[in-house]
């Protein structure tokens, strides 16, 4: 049985998991900072938001970085420059869900601040990220 193909089909699944996430939770906002505190359409969102996060985000998230470091380990890239550079980015996407934790959070006490437009712009940042790393661990250019 090959293991290192079935961690990375975890790896991936996980993947694809956590960046559904990370792309869906910023367009939420961008429809929860037009809704009026305290109606009922706020309260869906913040529902909405907190099991994205909490169920879905976070806990790929885990999974991803688990298989992850275990294809390190396993296919012994530990060297390779591409995944130094993959890495860089990965630590961004995971920052970027610390970051998503928190405008969740902000909601969640109706205290956001921020237009619809800074979360359509924040919308890019997951998708550039994305087209980075997914290009770095195929293509592998160094
Ligand atoms: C969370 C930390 C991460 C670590 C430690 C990590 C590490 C790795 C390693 C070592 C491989 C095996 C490469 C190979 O066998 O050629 C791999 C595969 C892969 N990773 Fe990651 N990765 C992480 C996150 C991500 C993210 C965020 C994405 C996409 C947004 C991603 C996309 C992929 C894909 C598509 C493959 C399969 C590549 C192939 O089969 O050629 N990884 N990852």
């Amino acid at each position: 049985m090959d293991l290192y193909a079935w961690i990375k089909a975890l790896h991936v699944v996980a993947i694809i998991s956590w960046m559904a996430a990370l792309l869906y939770l910023p367009r939420l906002f961008v429809y929860h900072a037009a809704a009026t505190v305290g109606s009922e359409t706020s309260e869906t969102f913040k529902v909405m938001e907190r099991r994205l996060l909490n169920a879905i985000a976070k806990p790929a998230m885990g999974v991803a970085w688990i298989a992850g470091l275990i294809l390190i380990w396993q296919g012994g890239w530990g060297a390779s420059g591409w995944l130094h550079a993959k890495l860089l980015f990965v630590v961004a996407l995971s920052g970027f869900t610390g970051v998503l934790g928190r405008w969740t959070r902000d909601f969640a006490a109706d205290r956001n601040t921020r237009s619809q437009r800074f979360y359509r712009i924040a919308n890019e940042a997951p998708t550039v990220l994305m087209l980075v790393i997914v290009t770095l661990v195929i293509v592998k250019p160094f």
